[in-house]
């Protein structure tokens, strides 16, 4: 589907306080232009800020509570794509639990984004190129494992983005998905990010939709799962054709 097309009314608008607190701005405009939008937000001070935002909250660590042998297991993968690597936080992970001959690629919108992960990786081993979720520069099937966090949101219609994550998976290939998530919490972190939220029903529905099936639920630790905090995160599979 080209992305131009993306209709803005994609994006259901919720009730309650969570409507009033979610961000308008995915559904402010045509996509093309919210995608500009989007880039120059990252590239600019809020991109530069995600590396202290993501210590003040915790994200830094608890990135490393996902990728790792017990939770989504990188081991044995031959090619591994983060999407929407943003300033490389899993990535490193993705690094340290592959194996040495796994190839890693990471890709992003913002160009300041991927320098920042470079800078950041300071690694051979990583490729990065710029390009957007709804138009993959990848062929079907060539990764085995994807990670995609906290970029679905930014899309008004997230079905583009998975159609493009399952065609560049392999049958059977794994992905984890992290999404932000219409509760409260989610919808304040929307306003600081200019992006939607997902419905987790609605969110399993879509995915089902395009052939990415919900293998697992995951969360950072007991106490998010418990609290059902930290948003939506799940490992899908890549339906056998
Ligand atoms: C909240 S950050 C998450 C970054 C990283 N995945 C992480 O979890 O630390 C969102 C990232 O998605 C990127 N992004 C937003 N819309 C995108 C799109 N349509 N295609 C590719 N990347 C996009 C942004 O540039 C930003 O780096």
């Amino acid at each position: 589907m080209d992305q131009d097309i993306i209709s803005p009314e994609a994006a259901p608008r919720r009730r309650g306080l969570v409507g009033v607190l979610e961000s308008r701005q995915p559904k402010r405009r045509p996509f093309p232009e919210y995608r500009r939008f989007i880039e120059k937000h990252y590239d600019g001070l809020a991109g530069k800020l995600t590396g202290f935002t993501g210590l003040v909250t915790g994200h830094e660590t608890l990135a490393g509570r996902l990728i790792r042998p017990r939770a989504f297991d990188v081991r044995g993968c031959k090619r591994i794509l983060d999407a929407g690597c943003g300033n490389g936080r899993y990535t490193r992970f993705l690094i340290r639990h592959a194996d040495p001959e796994a190839l890693i690629t990471g890709f992003d919108l913002s160009r300041h984004m991927l320098r920042r992960a470079r800078r950041r990786l300071k690694s051979d081993r990583v490729g990065h190129v710029a390009a957007d979720l709804t138009r993959l520069p990848y062929p079907d099937a060539f990764f085995d494992a994807v990670i995609c966090g906290w970029v679905l949101e930014h899309l008004p219609d997230p079905r583009p983005g998975l159609r493009q994550l399952a065609r560049v998976l392999e049958p059977g290939g794994k992905l984890l998905l992290l999404v932000t998530e219409d509760t409260l919490t989610g919808s304040m972190c929307s306003r600081m990010w200019h992006c939607r939220t997902h419905n987790r029903q609605d969110l399993r529905r879509v995915c089902q939709e395009v052939g990415l099936s919900w293998h697992r639920s995951l969360w950072f630790s007991g106490l998010h799962a418990m609290f059902r905090l930290g948003g939506i995160i799940a490992e899908l599979r890549r339906t056998e054709d």
